[in-house]
C-alpha cells in the first residue's frame, strides 16, 4: 500500500509499505476513505517530536471502513464505517478509567506517533471497540475527519476548561484549525462575547464567519489594550491559547477578568513567564489539557443534528496519490490561506 512516510527531520517520502496487519486480538484494520494533515504533523518533521521515530507513517485523524477485526473486537465488523480517535484508549486502566483516555497506559497519542499512522491506504488500530466510532447515517465523511482531533481538542482543552458560559466574555488567543474549533463548540454556550486575535487577517476574516463577535490583528502589539477597550476594562472570563508561544499565553494573562480561567491549548516548547505579581490576587484559574476525545460522542450527536458544521474549515482538497502537494499546501497557510485539507485515499 502507499502512505506518507517520515523519514528524519524536514524529510517524507510517499512510500510503497506493506499492509498492515492484526496484531492483537483487540485490533482493527482500517481501509481509509478520508484523512488530513495536522498541524502537530509538521512539528514531527521540523524534529520537535521525538517520540516519533523515522520510518514512521504520519497522522492520526481520518475516517474508514473496517476491513478486518481481531478474535476480541465485539463493537465493529468488516464494512462498518468508523470515525477514528486520534487517541486511542484501552478504557480500563487507571486514566481510561478517570475519563482521561489520552493518558491510557497502553494508548493515548500513539498513531502516527509511536506506531503507524493514517496517511495511508489501511490502518492498524488498537482497542478499536474504545478508539474507534460508528459513523451516523447520513453524516458526511469530511465533516467527520473534523472530529478525529480539532474539534474535540477545540471543544474540551478550550471550552470546557475555559468555563465557558451564558452571557460571558471569551477572547481566543490563535485562528488556526483549532481555535475556529474552539470557536466553533464555544458557541454551544451562548457566551455573550467571542474575541478572535491572530496575525493573519485571512483568519481573522473566516473567524466571523464562524461567529466571532470581534477580532484582533495583534500585529501591533496592542492587543490587551483593545481587549480591554472591547470589554469595558473588565477584559474577559476565558481566554482560550490556541498558539503555544510565550507573547500569547502572556496575553492571556494581561486580559482576563478577576475570576476568569485561562485555558491552554497551545503545545510549548520553551517556558513561558507566569506573572504572579499581577495574578495572585485575581481569583484565576489556568489548566492545561492533552485532548482526552471524551466528548467525541457529544460532538457526533451535535454534527447529526447539524448544530456544528464543521466543514467550513475544509479550503482544499487532493487525492492520496498527492499527499506531497497537500503538505506543500498545509505547510504554506499564509499563502495558500489553507485551514483543513481533505485526502481521499
Ligand atoms: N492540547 C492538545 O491536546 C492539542 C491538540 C492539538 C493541537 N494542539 C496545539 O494547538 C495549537 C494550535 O494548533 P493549530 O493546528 O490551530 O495551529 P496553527 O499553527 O495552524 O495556528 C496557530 C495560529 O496562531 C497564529 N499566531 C501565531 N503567532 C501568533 C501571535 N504571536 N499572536 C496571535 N496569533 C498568532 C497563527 O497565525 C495561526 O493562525 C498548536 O500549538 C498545536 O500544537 C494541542
Ligand atoms: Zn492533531
Ligand atoms: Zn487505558
Amino acid at each position: 500500500m502507499k502512505a506518507l512516510v517520515y523519514l528524519g527531520p524536514t524529510r517524507k517520502g510517499f512510500e510503497d509499505r506493506p499492509k498492515p496487519e492484526i496484531a492483537t486480538s483487540t485490533d482493527a484494520i482500517v481501509r481509509i476513505t478520508k484523512t488530513t494533515i495536522c498541524g502537530t504533523d509538521l512539528h514531527i518533521l521540523k524534529g520537535d517530536v521525538p517520540t516519533c521515530q523515522p520510518g514512521r507513517i504520519l497522522g492520526h485523524e481520518g475516517v474508514g471502513v473496517i476491513d478486518s477485526v481481531g478474535p476480541a473486537v465485539t463493537t465493529f465488523q468488516p464494512g462498518d464505517r468508523v470515525l477514528i480517535s486520534c487517541i486511542s484508549a484501552c478504557g480500563k486502566c487507571f486514566y481510561c478509567r478517570k475519563l482521561m483516555y489520552s493518558h491510557c497506559t497502553t494508548g493515548g497519542w500513539i498513531l502516527g506517533n509511536t506506531i503507524d499512522g493514517t496517511q495511508a491506504e489501511f490502518v492498524r488500530i488498537p482497542h478499536a471497540d474504545t478508539s474507534l466510532y460508528p459513523i451516523p447515517e447520513g453524516a458526511s465523511e469530511e465533516a467527520l475527519v473534523m472530529l478525529s482531533d480539532i474539534l474535540p481538542t477545540g471543544f474540551e482543552c478550550g471550552v470546557l476548561n475555559g468555563k465557558v458560559q451564558p452571557g460571558g466574555a471569551v477572547a481566543i488567543v490563535g485562528a488556526g484549525p483549532i481555535g475556529l474549533a474552539a470557536l466553533l463548540t464555544a458557541q454551544f454556550f451562548s457566551p455573550a462575547e467571542i474575541i478572535m486575535i491572530d496575525l493573519d487577517d485571512n483568519r481573522l476574516e473566516t473567524a466571523k464567519r464562524f461567529g466571532a463577535t470581534g477580532t484582533i490583528n495583534s500585529v501591533d502589539g496592542n492587543a490587551a489594550e483593545t481587549v480591554m477597550k472591547m470589554t469595558a476594562g473588565r477584559g474577559v472570563d476565558t481566554a482560550i491559547e490556541a498558539v503555544g508561544i510565550p507573547a500569547t499565553f502572556e496575553l492571556c494573562e494581561k486580559i482576563i477578568a478577576p475570576g476568569g480561567t485561562i485555558a491552554n491549548i497551545g503545545v510549548h516548547g520553551t517556558k513561558v513567564d507566569l506573572h504572579l505579581e499581577n495574578l495572585w490576587d485575581r481569583n484565576i484559574t489556568i489548566t492545561t489539557r492533552l485532548v482526552d476525545t471524551v466528548s467525541t460522542p457529544m460532538l457526533l450527536n451535535s454534527l447529526r443534528s447539524r448544530k456544528i458544521d464543521p466543514t467550513l474549515l475544509i479550503t482544499h482538497r487532493f487525492t492520496l496519490d498527492c499527499i506531497l502537494d497537500a503538505y506543500e499546501a498545509f505547510a504554506h497557510a499564509g499563502d495558500t490561506k489553507a485551514l483543513k485539507v481533505i485526502i481521499t485515499a
